[in-house]
């Protein structure tokens, strides 16, 4: 399949998705939500990919919603295309691990999509906004809460309400994002990253993956029950011998994702 605001490439176990409105900043345009679900859907499938990257240019991660494709809507518009909010969850709900490199200016939907994925890595001169306020409106996909959730309730007050951006120093500092890289490596550094995550065994990183996303919304008692099920069951997998075997035979593992 071909795509016109995304590129998608395959580098051996790595799925990347590359946004690509240069003109506009990134700015996530329907038809942009709609390819970058048609390329998860494909990435989901391919079982040579592992983990998948997302990532924009390095002036913008993404500027935020298409201001220009929504400015004209009325409240019953929205309400009845659900254009802008149809596929912009898919990104959340992809079982395979994704990971956001950010650089340059990730606002409004642009910072919610990359606190849709399991973590970010950000370029020293990324920027992270929830600046809707400025323009008469709130986020809508998430910011309000996926913000807050991630650093706590006063700097998601401050800049939800202030509009104000982040910088990539701060955005460490506050655990939204895991790591800062130099401009010139973060790409890379998050490639290699999600490498290393597709060298494990797919089902044991599904199973971790659901359970870190589980601790944000289930009562502490209720995860740990779940984790402890889910640690025995990995003893089913053939992937827990093998694993456990390689490290006392003093080699390599060679998982077979089963
Ligand atoms: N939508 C549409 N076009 C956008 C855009 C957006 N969100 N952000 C930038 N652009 C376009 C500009 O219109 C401009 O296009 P032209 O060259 O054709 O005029 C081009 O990108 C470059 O932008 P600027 O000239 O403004 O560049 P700058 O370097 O001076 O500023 C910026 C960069 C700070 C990112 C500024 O563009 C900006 O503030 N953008 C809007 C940010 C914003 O408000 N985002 C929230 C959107 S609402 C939302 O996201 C709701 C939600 O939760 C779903």
């Amino acid at each position: 399949m071909t795509y016109e605001t995304i590129l998608l490439e395959r580098k051996d176990s790595v799925g990347l998705i590359t946004l690509d409105r240069p003109k506009a900043m990134n700015a996530l345009c329907e038809a942009l939500f709609n390819e970058l679900a048609s390329a998860l859907d494909e990435l989901e499938v391919d079982e040579k990919i592992g983990a998948i990257v997302i990532t924009g240019s390095e002036k913008a991660f993404a500027a935020g919603a298409d201001i220009l494709e929504m400015k004209d809507k009325n409240y019953s518009d929205m309400l009845a295309d659900n254009g802008l909010t149809k596929n912009c969850d898919r990104l959340a709900q992809c079982r395979k691990p994704v990971i956001a490199a950010v650089a340059g200016y990730a606002l409004g939907g642009g910072c919610e999509m990359a606190m849709m994925c399991d973590f970010i890595v950000a370029a020293e001169n990324a920027k992270f906004g929830q600046p809707e306020i400025t323009i008469g409106t709130i986020p809508g996909i998430g910011g309000s809460q996926r913000l807050t959730q991630l650093v706590g309730k006063a700097k998601a007050m401050d800049m939800c309400l202030t509009g104000r951006m982040m910088g990539a120093e701060e955005a460490e500092r506050a655990g939204l994002v895991s790591r800062v890289e130099p401009l010139g490596n973060y790409l890379s550094v998050t490639l290699e990253l999600a490498a290393q995550i597709a060298s494990y065994s797919r089902p044991v990183v599904t199973m971790l993956k659901g359970l870190v996303n589980a601790a944000l919304e289930t009562p502490l008692a209720q995860g740990l029950e779940t984790e402890r099920q889910q640690f025995k069951a990995t003893f089913a997998l053939e992937d827990q011998k093998e694993g456990m075997a390689a490290f006392s035979e003093k080699r390599k593992p060679e998982f077979k994702n089963r």
